[in-house]
């Protein structure tokens, strides 16, 4: 049990279901991800983070700089509240928030839309109201094309170093813009662990395409407009992402929680830092435990590795009959005959911040300490 005996003494006075971070772990998961970027800024994805405390205090470690949002007006509250330098890591058509960020120059002056399209522009443009000049980065398809198959996530039409140049000279050629960066998110190597020789093939393949091709579209872009940005990667391939000397910066989050999806990685193991807590309600047979609540089950393809994970006691897995329940929550395992009505299991989520949309504070284990963090949810906050 370990670390769990302790998170359990610490926080007995709860009432479950309740979330907590082990700040020492974020700590080191911070340092590690920072390593593995071999000086290469980190940007961090506030979508796995979804915690301002822990943002602020991951982006007061050397080695971070600035944040990947995912929504405009998670945007505009991060920058009115003092963070700096935030890239829209995705598309908007948030009509408000943009009416928003044209009349307000101080935040048009640290956050920077994602686009992908001429389209993208237009509707950017019919939205603004204000004069504030807005600062754009386009997305670039970063999948790999392969035997005819779409390796890769579904994002960006761009992908070549004409179709990039073609459109950056669209939004150089407009004043209400500035051009200043370009990405690439490599999810097929970024979002996949590495779990057969086929998935390490296809990773080495598609590292290799992209940096020749990110270097192409970078040089075509460099001519219309110089860049501040070339974002890359994910915590799944930092180190394969700040290999590229094009890169200025790579794109981190889930690293600094350790969730399931990131445990089976060749080269990388971030600390298990943030777990959940779930009380036994009832013991319905032998060598089975039900727990109230827990339900958690991540975004992506509704598959088992979108579950949670019952992490301690250890031994104990989800009937496949039941899974994740709504209310409740059957364990099955041999140290299910020791939990009495009360007792605590301990569980791991699949994905990062998407988990705290669950929890309004995060209890923060440092040592022998335990402090309350409020998460977005805790602020009032959903950007969906
Ligand atoms: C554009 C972009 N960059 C980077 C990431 C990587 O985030 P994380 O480090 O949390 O896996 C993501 C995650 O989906 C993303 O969409």
């Amino acid at each position: 049990m370990g670390d769990f005996d302790r998170y359990a003494r610490l926080t007995a006075r709860l009432d479950a279901p309740y979330a907590v971070i082990d700040l020492a772990a974020f700590r080191r998961n911070a340092d590690d991800l920072v390593r593995r970027a071999a000086g290469t800024p980190i940007r961090i994805a506030s979508k796995s983070v979804r915690c301002r405390a822990l943002i602020t205090a991951a982006l007061e470690r050397p080695g971070f700089h600035g944040v990947m949002s995912y929504a405009l007006p998670e945007a505009l509250w991060l920058a009115r509240n003092g963070v700096d330098d935030i890239l829209l890591g995705y598309p908007t058509t948030h009509r408000t928030a943009l009416r928003e960020l044209s009349e307000d120059p101080d935040a048009a002056s640290r956050i920077t839309l994602m686009i992908d399209s001429p389209e993208h522009l237009g509707y950017v443009k019919a939205a603004a109201t204000g004069t504030a000049r807005i600062q754009i980065c386009l997305d670039v398809d970063a999948s790999l094309r392969i035997f005819g198959q779409h390796l890769g996530v579904r994002r960006s039409p761009l992908r070549t170093p004409s179709d990039v140049a073609a459109l950056a000279r669209k939004v150089a050629a407009d004043d209400a813009f500035e051009l200043t960066g370009v990405m690439f998110y490599e999810a097929q190597i970024a979002g996949l662990p590495d779990t057969s020789p086929a998935v390490r093939w296809v990773k080495r393949r598609s590292a290799a395409e992209l940096a020749d091709r990110r270097g192409a579209v970078v040089d075509a872009v460099k001519q219309v407009a110089p860049l501040r940005i070339v974002n890359s990667g994910g915590t799944g391939s930092l180190e394969i992402s700040s290999a590229d000397p094009v890169v200025t910066e790579v794109t981190a989050g889930s690293g600094l929680y350790g969730p399931t999806l990131f445990d089976k990685y060749d080269v990388f193991q971030p600390e298990h830092a943030m777990t959940y807590a779930l009380d036994v309600v009832r013991r319905p047979a032998p060598r089975i435990a039900t727990l109230f609540g827990g339900g958690y089950v991540a975004s992506g393809p509704a598959k088992k590795s979108r579950l949670p994970l019952p992490a301690a006691p250890s031994g104990l897995k989800l009937l496949g009959t039941e899974g994740a329940g709504e209310v409740q929550t059957p364990v099955q395992g041999q140290s299910a005959d020791r939990l009495r009505i009360g007792d605590r299991v301990w569980m791991r989520y699949a994905k990062a911040g998407e988990m705290l949309e669950r929890f309004d504070v995060l209890h923060a284990v440092d040592g022998e300490d335990v402090s309350e963090l409020v998460t977005y949810r805790g602020e009032g906050k959903n950007f969906g």
